[in-house]
């Protein structure tokens, strides 16, 4: 089983996995509704991946003999001010989620809970993805700047994903 504080934070992190979830649909609904139908395609996939983060921690919860118990989530924003802005809050958003997982790493250290170590392990690795993914594109965006054409061309990459 799961100590209390772990626990409560692992059960905490679902609540903020889905809430990640709830922000980039809200942004893929923004991004679609202005005619980015790549750049929403992108967002509608983070939004999945968000999903089976919290899916993973659910299911961890129950292997570990403890009970998940779902809380709140408040609504997100709806309106942003560009593509930029939209990609660089889900950088914001990512790093401050690599905090939240940083601190649940420390606490199954501070805990002596080597099997909950090894579970985090891969969302200390995603964190690295998740940043570095959402750093490459606000790059590319400030490069293009508002260049209409430049920013056809990495919505259409986007909607490779
Ligand atoms: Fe679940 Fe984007 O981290």
């Amino acid at each position: 089983m799961l100590n209390k504080e772990l626990h409560e934070g692992i059960n905490d992190q679902i609540n903020k996995e889905m809430a990640s979830a709830y922000l980039y649909l809200s942004m893929a609904a923004y991004l679609e509704g202005n005619n980015l139908s790549g750049s929403a395609h992108w967002m509608r996939k983070q939004a999945e991946e968000e999903m089976e983060h919290a899916m993973k921690m659910f299911d961890y919860m129950f292997d570990r003999g403890n009970q998940v118990t779902l809380l709140a989530i408040d609504a997100p924003p709806a309106e942003f001010s560009s593509p930029l802005d939209v990609f660089e809050q889900v950088l914001a958003h990512e790093r401050k989620v690599t905090g939240l997982i940083h601190s649940l790493y420390a606490l199954s250290i501070e805990h002596k809970d080597y099997a909950a170590q090894t579970f985090l392990q891969w969302f200390v690795n995603e964190q690295v993805e998740e940043e570095r993914n959402a750093d490459g594109i606000v790059q590319k965006l400030r490069m293009v700047g508002d260049k209409g054409h430049a920013l056809l061309m990495i919505d259409r990459e986007l909607g490779a994903r």
